[in-house]
């Protein structure tokens, strides 16, 4: 599901890498592909976004690979929320996990930024994502706009677990964050769950952050930390800053996951459509091409998945000097380094 702008140029990218990764790796896998379109073009054209019933067929897949979504000539909203929100609610990805990880020789704007290598788990179907509110009063001077945050012990429980379970297999370190001095409410029932779930696993350390005060330490910090979890809002503002400390938007994986099983999971680059480049081939398909690794991991092919980080690693410690390459070209270059 390519999308919108550069979606379009980075998607075929990732497909090629990932489908030269799994030829060269022996895995008995056949992919069957479908393609979806999803975009400002089919909205102008038809009104429609994602309808239900592609919704439905969504269901029959494995895994979903999708671009980027939004541009300039639909109001800001109708593609956002019609499309990959509408994906992420329905087909429930509870976790959105975004890895951040400075890669060696990948220059990164802070001065000493030291070794970045953590994961962001954001909580992906609630918060202030949901939609719930309205406006009344409208084109008044007394016009009023409410935007309900949506919090529910379920949805963080199952999202702290993963973040916990993350941890094991890492530095065992928790981050959570919040802002529970202010969000008194939803605060301290992320309070609550997090001091529930903790004790099953004694072997992480546990602490807590205000959003604000991570910022802080994301740029004067950043090797503080190891798993990060936090609610929608407050990780979609936190991802873009750390894919930034580790190199840029360019290079930002993420994976919206299905973690009942009830659906497929989604992998998508963080990074927008960026229309002042599309259809120039300036975008770097990296992000896209490592959001296909975490697709083959999930899809249940580590080895796969490995390649084809491994492939990027070494493109990016030779990155220097080569000057611009077209979007095409990067692909090519990390299909290449697989074998
Ligand atoms: C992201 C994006 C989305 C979000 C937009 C496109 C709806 O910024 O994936 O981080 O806010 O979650
Ligand atoms: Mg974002």
């Amino acid at each position: 599901m390519p999308g919108d702008g550069i979606g379009t140029e980075v998607v075929p990218e990732g497909l090629k890498v990932l489908t030269r990764a799994v030829e060269l790796s022996g895995e008995p896998v056949e992919f069957e592909f479908g393609q979806f379109e999803a975009s400002a073009r089919r909205w102008h054209e038809t009104g429609e976004t994602i309808t239900d019933a592609e919704l439905e067929d969504l269901r029959s897949y494995d895994a979903i690979y999708f671009g980027a979504c939004g541009d300039p000539s639909v109001p800001s909203g109708v593609l956002e929320r019609g499309i990959i929100l509408k994906m992420r609610f329905g087909l429930d990805h509870a976790v959105n996990l975004r890895p951040s990880k400075l890669f060696a020789g990948n220059p990164s704007p802070l001065a000493n930024p030291g070794e970045i290598d953590f994961v962001v788990v954001r909580e992906g179907t609630e918060g202030s994502y949901t939609g719930q509110g309205g406006n009344m009063r409208v084109d008044t001077p007394a016009e009023v706009a409410t935007e309900v945050s949506v919090n529910t012990w379920f949805g963080i429980e199952r999202t702290v677990r993963f973040a916990f379970e993350k941890a094991m297999t890492r530095r065992r370190k928790l981050t959570w964050v919040h802002k529970n001095n202010v969000m008194v409410h939803a605060g301290h029932l992320w309070r609550r769950v997090v001091e529930s779930v903790a004790p099953e696993y004694p072997d992480v350390a546990v602490n807590y952050e205000h959003a604000d005060a991570c910022t802080m330490y994301l740029v004067n910090d950043p090797s503080r930390y190891d798993v990060i979890v936090t609610d929608n809002l407050f990780g979609d503002i936190l991802t873009d800053l750390a894919a930034a400390v580790t190199g840029g938007i360019g290079l930002a994986a993420s994976g919206n996951l299905n973690v009942s099983g009830t659906g497929p999971s989604l992998f998508e680059p963080i990074h927008g459509s960026a229309p002042d480049i599309a259809g120039q081939q300036k975008a770097d398909p990296t992000a896209a091409i490592l959001s296909a690794s975490l697709m083959a991991e999930s899809l249940g092919l580590p080895v796969v998945a490995k390649a084809i980080q491994g492939a990027v690693e070494a493109d990016l410690a030779e990155r220097d000097g080569l000057g611009a390459r077209s979007t095409a070209q990067i692909g090519d270059a990390i299909a290449a380094r697989l074998g």
